[in-house]
């Protein structure tokens, strides 16, 4: 494919936002999905059969018995998101197809999502509203929805990349201690900027934490990481809140946790088997639940469109794309 006149077949998976869409059939033979209907596996086996190029998001299980239908003609997987954990990569390495995905751009927007979901469940603000819209609101009271300050408590971020970092810049704004626990120890220098506190245990970390943060990617290695086991460490006064990926968290314990008081509450964008919804989860006022929009911010998603735009015509020109994805990364 590369350095052909022939413009290259791009399958969009989902509806994108219009100025994407329109670059895109301005620059290649660009398949859209204005209906925005999630595509089942048979219509994603159909895609990879024809498209030179599959624009693919978070609601496209890319996996192998899908890549076993693609064609030869298939070189590159570029998908519209960061985390990539709906693709597999060792796979689609093995059949000579690269992946790209849209690191960067959303860092901000997710953690200021972050941020929005520590204050909404410490500060109680999704029951409060449904007071308010419940008619049932009889006025100020002095012990009327009281909730937790959280100005001079520790946050604890599992995940301190790109988006774990901004969340503890934010953080301090607000008085919150950072602690963090990674992979891999981030530079002095970051550390000394945020004033971090470097936990390499997590189990130790997560029993000393007012606030935990998810901020990592779903791999192998961080499924279930916050366990059934490791939920129990944290305090009864502990919020957890989520932004990455469900499955790094046992939702069910989490809802066994939360119901049981043994911890006081939970921020969530997203879930382990999204769409569904743990039926536990919805029954409780103690958790916040947002339909993964950690990103969704129109600038946000311009910019994420762009990227993809970038990694398909540096490819199609025959470089490297900016944002090739390798497994070892993860
Ligand atoms: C995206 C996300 O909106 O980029 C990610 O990893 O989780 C979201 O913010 C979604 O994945 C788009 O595919």
């Amino acid at each position: 494919m590369p350095n052909s006149a022939k413009k290259p077949t791009i399958v969009v998976t989902r509806k994108l936002p219009d100025a994407v869409e329109t670059r895109m059939m301005e620059l290649f033979d660009a398949r859209l999905n204005l209906d925005d209907r999630p595509m089942t596996p048979a219509e994603l086996i159909e895609a990879v059969k024809v498209a030179d190029v599959l624009v693919p998001t978070v609601t496209d299980r890319v996996d192998a018995r899908i890549l076993a239908q693609a064609g030869p003609q298939l070189r590159l997987i570029a998908s519209f998101g960061t985390g990539v954990d709906h693709i597999d990569l060792a796979t689609a390495r093995q059949k000579g197809i690269t992946v790209t995905n849209t690191p960067g751009v959303l860092t901000e927007d997710t953690a200021d999502m972050t941020m929005a979901l520590v204050l909404a469940v410490s500060r109680r603000l999704t029951e409060g509203e449904r007071l308010v819209r419940s008619g049932t609101w009889e006025g100020w009271g002095p012990t009327l929805m009281l909730g937790h300050r959280i100005g001079g408590k520790r946050l604890g971020i599992i995940g301190m990349g790109r988006i774990g970092q901004a969340v503890a810049k934010r953080a301090r704004g607000f008085g919150l201690s950072i602690h963090y626990h990674n992979r891999r120890r981030v530079h002095p220098d970051i550390e000394a900027e945020l004033e971090a506190t470097y936990w390499e245990s997590l189990d130790q970390m997560l029993a000393r934490m007012d606030v935990i943060s998810i901020n990592c990617p779903h791999t192998p290695a961080t499924y279930h990481l916050l366990s059934a086991r490791r939920l129990k460490l944290l305090r009864p006064t502990s919020f957890v809140v989520n932004t990455s990926r469900g499955e790094v968290i046992d939702e069910n314990a989490l809802a066994r946790a939360l119901a049981g008081r043994e911890i006081a509450g939970a921020g969530l964008d997203v879930f382990e088997h999204e769409p569904a919804i743990n039926p536990k989860l919805l029954e409780l006022d103690n958790v916040v639940l947002m339909p993964h929009m950690g990103s969704a911010t129109i600038e946000g998603r311009i910019d994420m469109g762009e990227k993809v735009i970038i990694n398909i015509k540096t490819f199609i020109d025959g470089h490297t794309p900016p944002d090739r994805v390798l497994e070892q990364m993860f």
